[in-house]
């Protein structure tokens, strides 16, 4: 089975003061916490066992938000990343929580929505190879780059590139097979001091290991990492549950939905909430489904 690693560190340094004193994945995105985004992916995966990795000084704020996860019928356990070290880090901290299983690794700044998303990634092999998704962007100088032949196969991918070769940008989700950890112990901090998610990435793709999945027209995809995005990502989600009666992004709706737990679960904790629009969207849920 196919485990989850969220990746929920950092120092939001580069939205100082906005999180002096709070973690960028509390911020809010409209309604709820940037981390419920990503979470709830991870969910929508059919994924079950997760792990958060964080600050020491952020965790707590994590436990009190989800605890050992049995509230949404999943378990989630939580390890530290001392420093910014750069993502594959996370892949070596929770070596022990991953135990030779397929991994899926998630920026828990990035949002994604789109229908059929979650059967889209339920249908991702495990198998020998690792999956990286890609999403065509306006400004890819900001991200990983993937540079396609002519035949859509992957040429390479670039970090970050001056001057991008295509738009096609690799988002922050990754699924790995069980040596991703093996592969991850291998690289050396690019002159940034970090250990870089591309460089994991373009390992496998030497290997002739590495899928691209295309989250083309119909997904969106945002990295809500400087204030801008924040405030983008905020509006885009408030577009669509302003118009639909539907929410992104609410995990207990979507644990609900996979089966893991049942009405009165939600309706417990609704009660507890049922001041907040939050709340009042849980108790309709139920509401509607009597
Ligand atoms: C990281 C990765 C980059 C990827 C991006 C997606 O960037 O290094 O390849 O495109 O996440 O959110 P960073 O958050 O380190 O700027």
């Amino acid at each position: 089975m196919r485990k989850g690693i969220l990746l929920a560190g950092g120092t939001g340094s580069r939205l100082y003061p906005l999180t002096n004193n709070i973690n960028k994945h509390l911020l809010p995105i409209y309604n709820k916490p940037m981390i419920y985004y990503s979470l709830s992916v991870l969910m929508l995966a059919g994924i079950r066992e997760i792990l958060i990795i964080s600050t020491n000084e952020s965790l707590p704020k994590f436990k009190d938000h989800f605890g050992d996860g049995d509230r949404l019928g999943v378990s989630i356990s939580y390890d530290q990343q001392d420093a910014p070290n750069g993502i594959p880090e996370a892949l070596l901290i929770g070596e022990k929580f991953i135990d030779g299983s397929p991994v899926a690794l998630l920026l828990g700044d990035n949002i994604f929505f789109g229908a059929g998303l979650g059967s889209r990634l339920q249908n991702v092999h495990d198998g020998k190879n690792a999956t990286i998704f890609c999403h065509e962007v306006k400004d890819p100088h900001r991200y990983g780059v993937v540079n396609l032949r002519k035949n859509g196969t992957i040429e390479n991918i670039v970090e970050k590139p001056a001057n991008p070769q295509s738009n096609y940008a690799v988002t922050g989700l990754y699924f790995y097979p069980n040596d991703a950890p093996e592969l991850a112990r291998k690289l050396e901090p690019s002159d940034r001091g970090e250990l870089e998610i591309t460089d994991l990435n373009n390992l496998y793709l030497e290997q002739g290991r590495l899928n691209l999945e295309n989250l083309s027209r119909g997904f969106s995809w945002h990295d809500a990492g400087t204030e801008s995005a924040l405030l983008d990502a905020s509006n885009f989600v408030a577009a669509i549950e302003k118009r639909q009666s539907l929410w992104i992004g609410c995990i207990e709706e979507i644990a609900w939905i996979m089966g893991w737990i049942d009405k009165k679960q939600i309706k417990e904790y609704s009660d507890k909430i049922k001041n907040s629009t939050y709340g009042k969207y849980l108790q309709s849920l139920i509401a509607e489904n009597q």
